[in-house]
């Protein structure tokens, strides 16, 4: 597959989004070609899957229909957003993907990781990031700031995700270092607690020591 596909992981309030966003303005800076996209929400129809999935109020729903539901979204993203990029040799910033299913169906919700791994990998049919960058960080820090983004909001409780209690966040934090260990090649693991500017400096440096001749 042609292109880089980049992919951002870690636990609720690691600080991914703020860093995608400056990432994507030292590459836009440079002149240099991305995408930036997202999961859940990458489509149309995975902005509803998402409206789904982190509605506080649909508490009653199923850890395998919650796994579903996230394999959905990303079966749609990839056919109609992330293949095409690459297809088209782009540059693709992507905002959680396969290991999130992971570390939270897998690790979080205890899932049978044999089936979990199965479907996604039916899902991804070959796809894997050229690099996943992982936000690593105390689980209390993360659900700090995710506490102090939602209290501005109309709606506090903005996701159902984070209304999980802190022992599920230590568990999906485990899982993500876990699958890094597993897969050093893959993963480049970063201290979430750093400077923005300063994490996004050392993807940089990653990026241009992998990726030299693309940027
Ligand atoms: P976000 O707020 O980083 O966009 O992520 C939305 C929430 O969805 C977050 O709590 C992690 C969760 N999630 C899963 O549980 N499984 C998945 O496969 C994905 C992509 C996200």
């Amino acid at each position: 597959m042609p292109g880089i596909f980049i992919t951002f992981e870690g636990i609720d309030g690691s600080g991914k989004s703020t860093l995608i966003s400056l990432l994507s303005r030292m590459l836009d800076d440079r002149g240099t070609d991305h995408l930036v996209t997202r999961e859940p929400g990458g489509t149309t129809l995975g902005r509803k899957l998402r409206a789904v999935l982190l509605n506080p109020q649909a508490a009653g729903l199923a850890d395998m229909v919650e796994l579903l539901l996230y394999e959905a979204d990303r079966a749609q993203h990839i056919r109609e957003i992330i293949r095409p990029a690459l297809e088209r040799d782009r540059i693709v910033l992507c905002d959680r993907f396969s290991d999130a299913t992971i570390a939270y169906q897998g690790f979080g919700r205890g899932l049978p990781m044999d089936r979990v791994r199965a479907i996604d990998s039916q899902v991804r049919d070959g796809l894997l990031p050229d690099l996943t960058v992982l936000l690593d960080l105390p689980v209390e820090a993360g659900l700090n700031r995710t506490r102090n983004r939602n209290l501005g909001k109309k709606n506090a409780r903005e996701s159902r995700m984070d209304d999980e209690a802190a022992s599920f966040h230590e568990k999906v934090r485990r899982g993500y270092l876990e699958i890094a260990a597993s897969e050093p090649g893959r993963f480049l693991v970063l201290n979430g607690l750093r400077q923005p500017e300063e994490l996004a400096r050392a993807v940089m440096d990653e990026l241009e020591a992998r990726f030299k001749d693309a940027l």
